[in-house]
This record gives C-alpha cells, sequence and structure tokens, in this order.
C-alpha cells in the first residue's frame, strides 16, 4: 500500500481543487476506532465531536460495519420503485417509536426539513413557514430560508418566500401563528447556535397556538435525535409532542440518510408524486440505520447516555473558567468567562488549540461557548481524559 498523503499534500490539492466552502482544521485523517480519531501523522486524537453528532456510536463501531457490509455484498440500489424489507422496516421501527405515522426517507438534514416544508404546504397551501430566532435547519434554499442568520441568508438572497423568523418567546409565537401559518418548525434544543434549549413552556404555547390554527408543529431533531439528549427523541421531555419530526446526523452513525416522520393525521397529506429522490432510504443506509437503533433504542444504553452526559457535565462544571454548562445528555455546551476567551483570542482559537496540541475535538458554536457532542458508548476514562484535556488547553494561557 503506498503511504497516505501528508496533510501538507492534501492541502496543496484542496486549494486547487476543492471548492472553498470548509474551513477545514489542520488534521488529516486515517481511520477512527470508538472515540478515537487517528491521524496520518500517528497522532491520537478524541473525538468528542462526532463529526458534528454523527457518528455516536464511535468510529467503526463493528455491528454498523458488518450491516453495511453484508448490505453491500447482496444489493447497493434499486430506486424507489420497487419495494425493500430493509427500508420499509426501518419506516415502521421510526414510525412506532415516535408519531406513529408514515415516514419519507431523505439523504441529509436539510433535505428531511425541505420534506418537512413541502409537506407544510401541502397541508396548508400557501400558508407561511415561521422558524425562530438563532435556528439552524441545514443550507439548502428552503431549508435556509428557514435559518435566520444573517451571515448563512444575505450572501444567496433572494430567498424562499413565505417564510419568517420570530423571537422564541410565548408571546412572540402566541402572535405570529394564526389561520394563515403552515407550520412551525423549530429545534428543542438549538446546536448549531451553541446548545440552546427552548423553553418547554414555549414548545407548549406552539403546540396551543398551532391547535389552534390548524397549523403544523414540526420539531428539528436532526442533532437532538437518535439518542443524542438521552432519550431516543428529545421531545417526550419537552412534554410537547410535533405533528412532525426531523431526523438524520446519528441515524445511520454516519452513511447519509434522513427521515421526516409524521404523526397518524399527516399520513394522506402527500400524493404520490409529490416528492421523492433517487438514493433515499436505500438499503444500505437502511441497514446501517437497524444496527444503530439496535443498540441505541434500548433503556438502558439511553440511561447510560444520561449518566455519561451528567458525569461530563459535571466534571466541566469544575473547570475555574467554565461559567455555566448547558444541554441536555450528551449534547452540552460549557460557556466561558469572557476574560479566559480573551485569554485565548476566540473560542474558535481554543478550539484549534485543544485540538492541535492537546489532541481533543470540540468546536466553538458561539463566541462564548465550547459545544461537546461526544460517542453516546464513551467510557468515564475518555470523558475524564477528555475534560483534562480541555482543562490543560484552558489553563496554557
Ligand atoms: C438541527 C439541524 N437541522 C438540520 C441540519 C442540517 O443537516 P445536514 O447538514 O445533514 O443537511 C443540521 C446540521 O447541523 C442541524 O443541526
Amino acid at each position: 500500500m503506498t503511504d497516505p498523503l501528508t496533510l501538507d499534500a492534501l492541502e496543496a490539492i484542496e486549494r486547487e481543487r476543492v471548492l472553498p466552502t470548509y474551513a477545514r482544521l489542520p488534521l488529516a485523517v486515517s481511520h477512527g476506532s470508538g472515540a478515537w480519531l487517528h491521524a496520518v501523522d500517528g497522532r491520537r486524537v478524541l473525538d468528542l465531536l462526532c463529526g458534528l453528532g454523527v457518528t455516536s456510536l464511535g468510529h467503526a463501531h463493528p455491528d454498523v460495519t458488518r450491516a453495511i457490509g453484508d448490505q453491500a455484498g447482496r444489493l447497493l440500489h434499486t430506486s424507489n420503485l420497487l419495494h425493500l424489507e430493509g427500508p420499509v422496516r426501518l419506516a415502521e421501527r421510526l414510525s412506532r417509536s415516535s408519531l406513529g405515522g408514515g415516514v419519507f426517507f431523505t439523504n441529509s438534514g436539510a433535505e428531511a426539513n425541505e420534506a418537512a416544508i413541502k409537506l407544510a404546504r401541502r397541508h396548508r397551501r400557501g400558508g407561511e413557514i415561521l422558524s425562530v430566532h438563532r435556528g439552524f435547519h441545514g443550507r439548502t434554499f428552503g431549508a435556509l430560508s428557514a435559518t435566520p442568520q444573517e451571515a448563512k441568508q444575505e450572501p444567496f438572497a433572494p430567498l424562499v418566500g413565505g417564510f419568517r423568523a420570530v423571537a422564541p418567546t410565548v408571546d412572540a409565537l402566541t402572535d405570529a401563528i394564526g389561520p394563515g401559518t403552515a407550520a412551525v418548525l423549530v429545534e428543542t434544543i438549538q446546536g448549531e447556535s451553541g446548545v440552546l434549549p427552548i423553553d418547554p413552556e414555549v414548545l407548549r404555547a406552539a403546540r396551543a397556538a398551532c391547535d389552534a390554527h390548524g397549523a403544523l408543529l414540526v420539531f428539528d431533531e436532526v442533532q437532538t435525535g437518535v439518542g443524542r439528549t438521552g432519550g431516543l427523541w428529545s421531545y417526550p421531555a419537552t412534554g410537547v409532542t410535533p405533528d412532525a419530526i426531523t431526523v438524520a446526523k446519528a441515524l445511520a452513525n454516519g452513511l447519509p440518510i434522513g427521515a421526516l416522520v409524521t404523526g397518524p393525521h399527516l399520513y394522506d397529506t402527500f400524493r404520490p408524486g409529490d416528492h421523492g429522490s433517487t438514493f433515499a432510504g436505500g438499503p444500505v443506509a437502511a441497514a446501517a440505520a437497524h444496527a444503530v437503533l439496535d443498540v441505541v433504542d434500548d433503556d438502558a444504553f439511553l440511561a447510560r447516555v444520561g449518566e455519561a452526559g451528567e458525569r461530563l457535565a459535571a466534571a466541566l462544571g469544575e473547570l475555574p473558567d467554565v461559567v455555566a454548562v448547558r444541554g441536555r445528555g450528551l449534547m452540552l455546551a460549557a460557556e466561558l468567562d469572557p476574560a479566559a476567551v480573551g485569554r485565548h483570542g476566540s473560542t474558535a482559537d481554543l478550539a484549534g488549540r485543544l485540538l492541535d496540541e492537546h489532541d481533543v475535538w470540540v468546536n466553538a458554536p458561539s463566541p462564548t461557548a465550547l459545544r461537546l457532542l461526544p460517542p453516546l458508548t464513551i467510557t468515564d476514562a475518555e470523558i475524564d481524559e477528555g475534560v483534562t484535556r480541555i482543562a490543560a488547553g484552558l489553563a496554557a494561557r
């Protein structure tokens, strides 16, 4: 086998041949194992981000690897024009474990939200789609139109019409939801903006106003779903049941898959020909998703996610530069003392140094917070190791 390309060699090719949409970090990875990434230069990095909440069972989980290999050896693709047991059984599983209605498969979180937006417009023709400030729902035009962040939206104006963002407050949502509302799209915990939980009272108010006006309440569970917050889905802990959820990221531990899952009352909203995707709901991604759910959809496993989250949150909360820890399960953010951020330049600089100098990967979703989305399979020893590395990085300046 030839030697892997070095980081410098990869960067040189990328500078010419890969469109520069990503600010890549200076780490070239050859393989992964559990909570660890192995770099081409021989370093081992503790992965407390899971590729942004995707590889929740860790890297190279044997059950997922086996499921993918077995299915790949039998059948990769047929289109959605034929019947396949794996994807159909996956739809059954997703529906039974959540809202009890129908499933539309996609290849990503943004596409799951596109499906939800189209469903909402089928539900109420011409109706408005409401989202809330600081929400993130993806980069395709519909999902971006529901993502009220100036820097992401402004260069691509005009966006899709019929979207409006409001504050995530009881009053703002109650005022905004009316007979012209098709749907409200909201995360239960806003991930990309810094792990900001939406107050359940606000979700309850949105539920009541949607019920009063016949609008749909859609929870974006792309980041919160599949065990991340210590429940298979995050919405039961809020006490509010939405009309639909969108799911992606961790569902197949790294293979592209997403889904819109509806309540039974929405089963007939889409009609044949309304929506589709060549690759979505393919048998290999579905096989991986079954392997993931075999592990995650288990009370003891989910209880352990809760315990691991408490251990991690408590240890982060003890660090001198951490003023608060928020989130649930293993979806956490450490809010830093502004003086500590100042010492490091920015949270992005700090996260960069944690990776470069302390071999631990977290990210900086806001100017004052570090986000941690570690594998749900992380051990206590790995949690302690991660916090020790973060503490060393914080103390280094
Ligand atoms: C809550 C939420 N929705 C949607 C998306 C978009 O998912 P994808 O990148 O798979 O399109 C993300 C991605 O970070 C997300 O966190």
